[in-house]
């Protein structure tokens, strides 16, 4: 990154040959404004003589002058042919007694999304980084001039490939590699089928409570929304007729409900094919997080059921990978492909293939499964955690909703003052990266309550120390409402 800091720093010098100062002295100033400022910092690279001498057009003796010059004045240090680097004595004098700042690179920066309670993460510390990063190592290795043009719009075939077997073993959704489109995330799979498909005008039939990403994502390209409550057995099919009887499209999560965690019940599945098929409806089956349930097998997916060809499914490696990653998919029906290629061809440059390509590896040598082995287990034990805690802590002031699935919990909370939404506010204003379940809905609320991930509580006594501190934010929370 320093180097990158660096080279921009050199672009973005504007020098004059009107300037009574001659240009070796402008280069020196720019550059001390740069350290002045802190855009560079003690133990950056400056860029080698040569390289600035011709990004500027001048000669290299007038940027070794200007180097010279830095050099005398204890700006920059020359370390052979390590090359030139800001001097380290430079640091502020508050810092002096400090030791040495550790050489910076953009992947040392501390992730800021891990917070107490976070939602949507997978657990952090157990990601198999070690494995992950020979199999980086090895796809860097074999990075050849074929691999520097542009990616293939729809995906790297290796991956669709590995995606299309794991989806038949693990989802029962027969399906060839050309059905599979490989995404920048979920909103990027919404973006194409809603470019392929989408009428203006067309109603969506969406859960609520649902996922507010995919809800403010369709908003946003003025998607006709139609909110349609959900029970214990999922999206309520006939509401929905009722509610918006010229839908022409559902968004569902069938497997594990966002955010409550109930799977849809097989009549529901039944009634909603059935409204699809219908009126050449189509359901988007979002089917992110399926893999996590505790008590019992994953449930088949809708996709699997759809022999009318109406299901579009989505999944995505931010679960069960990790999200950094960006990339998704999204399976269409066969007689769709074209369509999809010719949306995907008129909006999208590909995704990146570099990580396609140890996702693939990943996949093929058989350690992707071991992962999500590994991680349901773990989940599991994290989830028991928490609600063990919280029962601690609370006792029976608060009842957990959701059944064993996915990455978080909903919790009911009973005998406080103050509502979730203003609870959850405040413990956001101290860190917490929980939500309240308000706002995940768009029609009248019907339960109120808080979403709690528990996927990176890594011990008994963290999760104690946050579910205390929890409960004192709940009582703060009370006593603002009543002053
Ligand atoms: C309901 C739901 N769908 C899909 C996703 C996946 O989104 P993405 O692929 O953008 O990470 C998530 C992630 O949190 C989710 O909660």
């Amino acid at each position: 990154m320093a180097k990158q800091v660096v080279a921009d720093q050199a672009k973005g010098m504007v020098l004059s040959r009107d300037d009574t100062n001659p240009i070796y002295l402008q280069i020196c100033a720019r550059f001390k404004t740069a350290i002045a400022e802190g855009r560079l910092v003690p133990g950056d690279r400056m860029p080698s003589v040569r390289a600035l001498a011709s990004e500027l057009g001048l000669s290299r003796g007038t940027i070794n002058l200007a180097y010279q010059i830095l050099a005398e004045e204890g700006y920059v240090e020359f370390r052979g042919a390590a090359g030139t680097f800001v001097d380290m004595r430079l640091r502020t004098p508050e810092k002096s007694g400090a030791p040495p700042p550790a050489p910076r690179g953009v992947l040392s920066e501390q992730s800021p999304n891990a917070r107490p309670f976070q939602l949507g993460l997978p657990a952090l510390d157990a990601f198999p980084r070690k494995t992950w990063n020979r199999l980086v190592s090895h796809c860097s290795r074999q990075l050849g001039a074929g691999q520097l043009g542009y990616p293939q719009l729809t995906g790297l075939p290796a991956l669709r490939e590995r995606i299309a077997a794991y989806l038949a073993l693990s989802r029962g959704i027969a399906c060839q590699p050309e059905q599979i489109f490989v995404t920048a995330g979920h909103r990027a799979s919404l973006g194409l089928i809603m470019r392929a498909l989408y009428r203006p005008d067309d109603g969506i039939w969406f859960e609520d409570p649902g996922y507010p990403v995919a809800r403010e994502f369709l908003l946003s390209i003025r998607a006709r929304l139609h909110p349609v409550p959900v029970d214990c057995d999922g999206l309520m099919v006939e509401a929905g007729r009722r509610l918006a009887p010229h839908a022409r499209f559902a968004v569902v999560t069938p497997a594990n409900q966002s955010p409550l965690g109930v799977m849809m019940s097989m009549e529901r599945r039944t009634a909603l094919l059935e409204w699809a098929g219908e009126s050449q409806r189509w359901i988007i089956e979002d089917d992110y997080d399926s893999e996590y349930r505790y008590n019992r097998r994953p449930p088949l997916s809708l996709k699997a059921m759809d022999r009318g060809e109406r299901v579009l499914f989505t999944g995505s490696f931010s679960k069960v990978l990790y999200p950094a990653l960006r990339l998704a998919y999204l399976v269409v029906p066969q007689s769709e492909i074209e369509t999809f290629e010719r949306a995907c061809r008129a909006a999208s440059a590909g995704c990146p293939e570099f990580h396609q390509a140890v996702i693939a590896d990943f996949m093929e040598q058989g350690y992707f499964i071991r992962h999500l082995k590994k991680m349901r287990a773990l989940y599991a034990d994290r989830r028991q955690l928490l609600v063990d805690v919280m029962h601690d802590v609370f006792g029976d002031r608060v009842t957990a909703i959701s059944p064993p699935a996915g990455l978080h919990l909903a919790m009911q909370f009973q005998g406080y003052r103050a509502p979730a939404s203003q609870i959850a506010a405040l413990a956001q204003a101290e860190g917490f990266g929980l939500q309240p379940l308000s706002l995940w809905h768009m029609g009248p609320q019907l339960i109120d309550g808080l979403l709690l991930g528990f996927t990176n509580l890594e011990s008994r006594e963290m999760a104690g120390s946050l579910a205390r501190r929890l409960k004192d934010i709940c009582i703060a929370a009370g006593r603002e409402r009543r002053a």
